[in-house]
């Protein structure tokens, strides 16, 4: 019996790479993936999903919607310094425009999202890739409709590690530190997939080399031209490795065992200043499940498995 899900994104490449496992993975029918300000501007975001899946050139065709294309409050801040300008590194994809892939949902990703929450009650996981705008507005507007939700599953946040976009906060959540925190208040069934996990588990150039160069397929091509890596200096174009964020959310969707978990209360610093977006374990607030820790090496397998 596969897992509904609904995918919300920042397409950007290690959004790209979820997307890539989720459709990939027996275990999941995407439903829908909707689009959210996040990596870069939300038409980028938005063409990008259109590009991965004309790569990814799904049997069933998902919905996708536009979201939010800016915070609830505050500034946009994007990430092209680590996903390029395009958000793709630069891979070249052809975004097919026959929509034999896609379904555009006519209306924003916040309806989609608590439409479908009614339509599959207890059934429906949501992964949450980006800033949770799109998930705060969501419950802002059908707040009844969304606990019908069977779980939520975000990428986000630096509990016990340091952050990444500060020392002290995550992407993510900084981008949007209230909608999390509503998110975070809402009393949904969250698990949380944070950097204290998410960076064990990365694409080194050794993993790279012995892993991904044999598999040559069009999604380990893309996924070499999208993270740049140069097979004649054996070498990253800027960085030392990748980190699988994303995809290790997908990954907690395909096989809960791979993560350890705690129970936890979370809260999000809303006030300006060097906590800004910072995330906080309290005593009070609903209950929340935290990875702490992760089988970095079995998950990294089921990543070059589902590329092939
Ligand atoms: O901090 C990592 C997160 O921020 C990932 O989701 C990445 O895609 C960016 O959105
Ligand atoms: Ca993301």
């Amino acid at each position: 019996m596969s897992k509904k899900v609904v995918i919300d994104c920042d397409v950007g490449v290690d959004d790209a790479l979820a997307l890539i496992l989720a459709f990939h993975s027996p275990e999941l029918e995407v439903k829908a993936v909707t689009g959210v300000n996040g990596n870069v501007p939300l038409q980028q975001v938005f063409e990008n999903i259109q590009k991965v899946l004309s790569l990814i050139q799904p049997q069933d065709k998902p919905l996708i919607a536009k979201g939010a294309d800016r915070p609830l409050k505050g500034k946009t801040i994007y990430a092209h310094s680590v996903h390029g300008r395009d958000g793709l590194g630069g891979a070249n994809i052809e975004r097919n425009d026959g929509e034999r892939f896609w379904q555009i949902y006519s209306g924003l990703a916040d309806q989609l999202i608590q439409e479908m929450a009614r339509q599959y009650p207890d059934e429906l996981t949501l992964i949450a890739t980006g800033p949770l705008t799109n998930l705060a507005l969501a419950l802002q507007r059908d707040p009844e409709g969304m606990r019908k939700l069977n779980e939520v599953i975000l990428m986000g946040g630096a509990v016990r590690t340091k952050g990444n976009i500060t020392h002290l906060a995550e992407f993510n959540l900084y981008s949007d530190p209230i909608a999390a925190k509503l998110v975070f208040e809402s009393g949904l069934p969250i698990t949380v997939v944070p950097l204290d996990v998410t960076h064990q588990v990365s694409l080194t150039s050794p993993l790279i080399e012995e892993q991904v160069k044999p598999i040559q397929n069009r999604f380990s091509r893309f996924l070499i031209e999208a993270i740049g890596y140069d097979f004649t200096t054996h070498r990253f174009r800027e960085k030392e490795r990748i980190y699988l964020h994303d995809p290790l959310a997908v990954g907690v969707a395909i096989q809960p065992d791979l993560v350890r978990k705690e129970r936890t209360s979370l809260d999000v610093i809303v006030q300006e200043g060097e906590c800004y977006g910072q995330i906080r374990e309290v005593e009070e607030g609903p209950k929340i499940e935290v990875c702490f820790g992760v089988e970095a090496s079995r998950f990294l397998d089921l990543f070059f498995a589902r590329l092939k």
